[in-house]
């Protein structure tokens, strides 16, 4: 595998990030990094979505410049990133000016080509959704059911795409490739929804909505939101129609694009279209997640149950992010819907992270210490059925991931600390010392050692400061690529001293947790 390009939604900056987004950007990374292990070259882009009505609207309500406003809201999702080790390789926001330029571009290659036309319109407009919604979205309020709203009436003479050009190969094009669309089992959704698709409004006139970019050579009208939303993927690249950079040529297609459910049908219908009028080729794979809520209730301002990930690391009073990541990373099988709640929270990275992973590193090497002085002897030997198991874990992971299967796979890398914990308790090495049967009581404890060395590896992508934490008192080096985990990873001879031993994970305090409560 020679590259590796992943994409997340860009978030709108009318509000500050909570936890729903955070899900997808730790999802990502995820993903990112454990590619990172498997390519020479992996590239990551998130960023901010930064125009169109809401954010007009929302920076009006509090006098302040809709510019001023979006800088003080990207720095806020900047900061949440930088919090939870969100690794990205490039943070675009659509008020930057070279992507300004290139979505102008590329709207008047669509006019030049006949995809775009124009056309008098009446429609139903969402804010929320910033998209029109035709009256059989509505629910029995005639409200938006993302977002309980009555949509607004907007009459207007706007430019047109040509999106029903495009049904047919975008049919065939989901319909060909099963896996583009991930879960497969949303395909067919967005199939029904092809059935009825119109072409689509790309511009508003500028008399309802001024914050946008302009339409070239025409300044009555703004282009549409999720035009120059979706575009990110490539302009953060440097794409351009006429002469495309290198970083553009490397990277894409983009290998998978990670949004969530409620964007669907933006990035596998308007999106393809676009591509295919741009004669770009398609993303591999579009990674549908599901829905964050809190306490198995819907997150929102009105109910005051929006959590914040900073929230979550100061109430817990942790310094470092990795508990939650793991947390949010396996919060659901993939594309399903998944829960945070604090209890919940605190229970699973204490029994994951702390009780099984940690304190298996942390006994056998302090039996390392106690029996052999902290050294691995040239004669001791690895229990095959043990280790093969973990190389086996490598491959079943590397499937999973192949899936984006991300919480599959830390089962998987579980069940091998499980096993591993096993092993020991069935093998007793304190037995084996006590005995006397010293070779046998450090073939167990070595051969724990260099399964340690590759369940750091295997949970890095998840919690990479626990697993660096891992790595550096085995001695191993992180960064070995996953198919360079081999056989040897511990060498002989001293491997650590007492000193040198200490816990990877400290359990979340229970009464901190009910603090944060409060
Ligand atoms: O849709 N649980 O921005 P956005 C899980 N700007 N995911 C959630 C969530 C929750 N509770 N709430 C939001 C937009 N998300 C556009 C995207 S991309 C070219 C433009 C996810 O701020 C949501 O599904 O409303 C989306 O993928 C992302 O957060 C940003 O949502
Ligand atoms: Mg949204």
């Amino acid at each position: 595998m020679e590259k590796f390009y992943t994409t997340t939604a860009i978030d709108y900056v009318n509000g500050a990030p909570h936890i729903g987004h955070a899900y997808e950007k730790i999802l990502t990374d995820v993903i990112f990094r454990h590619f990172q292990q498997r390519t020479s070259d992996a590239y990551m882009l998130t960023g901010t979505d930064e125009h169109g009505i809401k954010i007009q609207k929302t920076s009006a309500e509090l006098n302040i410049e809709p510019q001023a406003f979006c800088d003080m809201n990207a720095q806020k999702f900047i900061d949440a990133w930088k919090l939870l080790g969100i690794d990205y390789s490039q943070f675009i926001r659509t008020t930057q000016k070279e992507h300004k330029e290139i979505v102008q571009k590329i709207f008047k290659r669509l006019v030049e080509k006949g995809d775009i036309y124009k056309h008098s319109y009446t429609g139903l407009y969402c804010a929320g959704c910033e998209a029109f919604l035709s009256e059989k979205d509505l629910d029995e309020n005639g409200c938006c059911p993302n977002h309980q709203k009555k949509p607004e009436v907007v009459s207007e003479e706007n430019y047109f795409f040509k999106l029903t050009k495009y049904k047919d190969a975008i049919i065939k094009h989901i319909k060909e490739n099963p896996n583009f669309i991930v879960p497969s089992f949303r395909a067919n959704e967005v199939l029904n929804q092809l059935e009825n698709i119109e072409d689509i409004s790309v511009s508003r006139a500028k008399t309802n909505v001024s914050w946008g970019i302009d339409v070239l050579d025409d300044n009555e009208q703004v282009i549409y939101v999720w035009i120059d939303a979706l575009s990110n993927y490539i302009t953060a690249l440097g794409y351009d129609i006429e002469n495309p950079s290198e970083k553009f040529k490397k990277y894409w297609p983009a290998d998978v694009q990670v949004i969530g459910k409620d964007i669907l049908k933006f990035h596998s219908i308007y999106w393809l279209a676009i591509l295919m009028a741009l004669d770009i080729p398609l993303p591999k794979h579009i990674l549908a997640h599901g829905w964050i809520t809190i306490d198995e209730t819907k997150m929102s301002k009105s109910l005051g149950n929006v959590v914040s990930p900073s929230s979550v690391i100061e109430s817990f009073e942790m310094t470092e992010p990795d508990a939650l990541r793991y947390y949010m990373a396996t919060a659901a099988p993939v594309g399903k819907d998944g829960n945070y709640s604090d209890n919940d929270f605190k229970e699973k990275v204490n029994a994951h992270l702390a009780n099984s992973m940690g304190n298996l590193l942390n006994r056998t090497l302090s039996m390392l210490v106690k029996y052999f002085d902290g050294e691995i002897k040239p004669e001791f030997i690895k229990e095959n059925e043990l280790f093969d198991k973990s190389l086996k874990t490598i491959q079943e992971v590397k499937h999973h991931f192949d899936y984006f299967e991300i919480a599959e796979a830390a089962q998987k890398i579980i069940e091998l600390v499980d096993l591993t914990n096993k092993y020991v308790t069935d093998n007793a090495p304190w037995t084996l010392a006590k005995e006397e049967k010293m070779t046998e009581c450090g073939n167990v404890l070595y051969t724990v050692l260099e399964v340690m060395c590759v369940i750091a590896s295997l949970i890095s992508p998840y919690c990479p400061n626990i697993a660096q934490k891992m790595a550096k008192q085995l001695k191993y080096d992180i960064n070995t690529k996953l198919d360079d985990i081999k056989i040897n990873n511990i060498k002989t001879g001293k491997l650590i001293s007492k000193e040198e031993i200490s816990p990877v994970f400290l359990r979340l305090d229970s009464e901190l947790a009910d603090k944060g409560k409060k």
